[in-house]
């Protein structure tokens, strides 16, 4: 459904340049769920704003259901963008809406459906999350995981072929994370939605994932099934999903790293 093919990208200009992903390749199948996880930094969002179209790269290619969207104007951009819902970190739901309003904005803006229809579209919606009788509340009254779950509804809105899940169980409960878990997994076996789950929660991760991708630094070090990475004897994979502090990658930049930054410091 979704390949990445030799893409580029770096910020900024001269010795300010910071290359984030260089010759970065990967592969998202059709009806399946992949995650991508990695510590801070190492690249995650940066991947999710190229397939969303939000970042341009310096180079590569980005074909999604057979199109390369690293080419499209504007226009193109719409269309292809109609083929994705994205579920975003914090929910993004307006505040001044009430439930029912947010979840039928995409319907609203990119179909001509009537009044009527665009409500029972939304009660359906609500319905597949678990959250039919919610349409008259405000976001101030629901609680974090109910926020995820109306973001959920508004993702699939106008059934999308893939869905961006970006965070999606950050700051959740342990049973509000297993909620969100099993709605991906529903989307994705019934209605054979393509997945992609930017994470930090390797247990959830490995709980709903066909296959996921492990970066370090922009570069993919492992990437296969749950039962794979599982399995695995690369040091770094290993202590990254046991989540431990020791090992080959480090908690923070050592004050090498830091150099330049330091020396300006205290020269001023
Ligand atoms: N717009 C930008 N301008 C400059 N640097 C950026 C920009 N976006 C990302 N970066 C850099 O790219 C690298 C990867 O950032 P990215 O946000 O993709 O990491 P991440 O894996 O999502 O981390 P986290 O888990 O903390 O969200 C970082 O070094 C970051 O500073
Ligand atoms: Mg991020």
């Amino acid at each position: 459904m979704i390949q990445i093919r030799h893409l580029y990208k770096s910020f900024g200009e001269g010795d300010k340049k910071t290359v984030v992903l260089e010759d970065f390749n990967a592969d998202f199948e059709r009806g399946k769920i992949t995650s991508i996880i990695g510590g801070s930094g190492s690249g995650k969002s940066t991947i999710l704003k190229h397939l969303i179209g939000a970042y341009k790269p310096d180079s590569g290619q980005i074909i999604i259901d057979g199109e390369d969207i690293t080419k499209m104007n504007a226009e193109g951009m719409n269309r292809v963008r109609k083929k994705f819902g994205i579920m975003f970190q914090s929910g993004a739901l307006f505040n001044s809406l009430t439930v029912e309003e947010n979840v039928a904005l995409p319907l609203r803006e990119h179909t001509d459906l009537n009044e009527s229809t665009i409500r029972i579209m939304v009660k359906m919606k609500l319905e597949m999350v678990g959250l039919r009788g919610a349409e008259h509340l405000k976001p101030a009254q629901l609680s974090g995981g109910m926020i995820k779950r109306i973001a959920l509804a508004r993702a699939i809105g106008l059934d999308p072929k893939i869905v961006f899940y970006d965070e999606p169980s950050a700051g959740l409960d342990p049973i509000s994370i297993g909620v969100i878990d099993k709605l991906i997994m529903d989307l994705s076996r019934k209605m054979w939605i393509t997945s992609v789950v930017v994470t930090h929660e390797i247990p959830s991760a490995m709980r709903i994932s066909d296959k996921i991708i492990m970066l370090f630094k922009g570069k993919i070090i492992a990437q296969g099934s749950p039962q794979e990475l599982n399995n695995s004897s690369d040091p770094r994979v290993i202590q990254f999903i046991k989540g431990d502090p020791d090992g080959p990658i480090p908690f923070s930049k050592s004050q090498k790293d830091y150099g330049e930054e330091l020396k300006e410091m205290s020269a001023n």
